[in-house]
């Protein structure tokens, strides 16, 4: 059994995370961490946790396997260095931080201490952009040539996305957020992915977005066009106010294409079809709503018992933080910027 404590019960948590732990035999939830005593208290009765701390201190001393910060993106950082320091394994929310001086940090307090870090990139977790990634090591596609990857969402009728209010209003914080809504949000997920498969860096970024500016500084839409090292262009679009938006990974080599169709979801959904010279294929996916995240969950559990490496490393997650970081830039000066 892996024993979890989870930080920060707000929607993700709710939601996703920790009904995704419970779907899992292996795993248990048996602490929970909120500024508040009382909503660490409330939370913890609605999922039969039996413990609950208001106290970062406290509950780091508790006795567990692992931690799942889902803090607003600013605390991941010092939550991190926390955890890693009461000697506990992380699995931590992306992005994992918002400079890059904190998730170096974060990185070295982790190796330091001796334990594990994970960044939350679900996406990875998803059985149809693990077997397109295979199938790009196959090299049945030849090299890869353009990816583009979309995630973005929205409301008919609305020009912006829904105002959040009190403990969800960081939500509107630039400070918080690092710079940047819908690309911290989704955009940093499929920049994440894309280096994933292609199993390469990004080494220039171009931005272009409907915020960054002095009177609009967060954006709610996103277009990032990057160029990796092997010389692949890759276009990212990300944003909240598509509702009609079709979430698809495309990747096309020299000699084939894949496409996941509807893949880039938290859920576990969509098609992949694979076509190359002589055949067409296609894959077909049990839809799962919580699937990719207790993917994610059992994954960290078999890092945990030393039988598999982490989905996303510290390493990656400080690289897709820097692309993201240089797409923010980007965005602000009109300039392309070189990483
Ligand atoms: N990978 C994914 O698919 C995915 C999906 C959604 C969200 N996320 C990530 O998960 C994280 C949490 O998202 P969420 O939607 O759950 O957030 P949320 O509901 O808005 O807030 C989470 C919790 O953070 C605490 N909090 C709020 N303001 C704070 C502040 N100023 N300082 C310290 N703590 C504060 C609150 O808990 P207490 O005050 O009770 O401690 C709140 O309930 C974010 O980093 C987000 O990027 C990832």
């Amino acid at each position: 059994m892996v024993r979890w404590g989870v930080m920060s019960p707000g929607s993700h948590l709710d939601t996703k995370i920790v009904p995704a732990m419970k779907s899992l035999p292996d795993t248990e939830v048996v602490a929970v961490f909120s500024r508040s005593q009382q909503r660490a208290d409330e939370f913890a009765e609605r999922h039969d946790i039996p413990f609950a701390y208001d106290s970062i201190e406290s509950f780091g001393k508790h006795d567990m396997d692992a931690v799942f910060v889902a803090s607003p993106n600013a605390f991941h950082s010092e939550y991190t260095k926390a955890m890693a320091l009461a000697g506990k394994n992380i699995l931590c929310e992306k992005p994992m931080a918002i400079d890059l001086k904190s998730a170096s940090a974060m990185t070295q307090s982790c190796e330091d201490a001796g334990v594990k870090l994970g960044i939350a990139f679900n996406l990875r977790a998803h059985p149809a952009h693990k077997q397109a990634k295979s199938i790009i090591q196959t090299g049945i596609i030849g090299p890869i040539v353009y990816v583009s990857g979309q995630w973005a969402f929205g409301t008919h009728g609305a020009d912006a996305p829904p105002q959040r209010t009190g403990l969800r209003s960081w939500w509107h914080d630039p400070t918080v957020l690092g710079g940047s809504d819908s690309l911290m949000a989704t955009g940093i997920h499929v920049i994440d992915l894309i280096c994933d498969l292609l199993d390469d860096r990004i080494t220039e970024v171009t931005a272009l977005s409907n915020g960054q500016t002095e009177e609009k500084p967060l954006d709610s839409l996103a277009s990032v066009c990057c160029k990796f090292s092997k010389g692949t262009i890759a276009n990212v679009v990300c944003g909240r106010i598509i509702p009609d938006s079709n979430n698809d990974l495309v990747i096309y080599g020299r000699d084939g294409f894949i496409k996941g169709n509807d893949t880039i979801s938290e859920k576990l959904q969509g098609n992949l079809i694979v076509g190359t010279n002589t055949e067409t294929s296609e894959y077909e996916f049990d839809m799962a709503p919580l699937g990719n995240y207790a993917l994610e969950i059992e994954n960290f559990n078999k890092v945990v018992r030393g039988e598999e490496d982490v989905l996303a490393s510290g390493k990656a997650g400080y690289h897709s933080l820097e692309v993201t970081l240089a797409a923010v830039r980007s965005a602000w000066e009109g300039v392309t910027v070189q990483i």
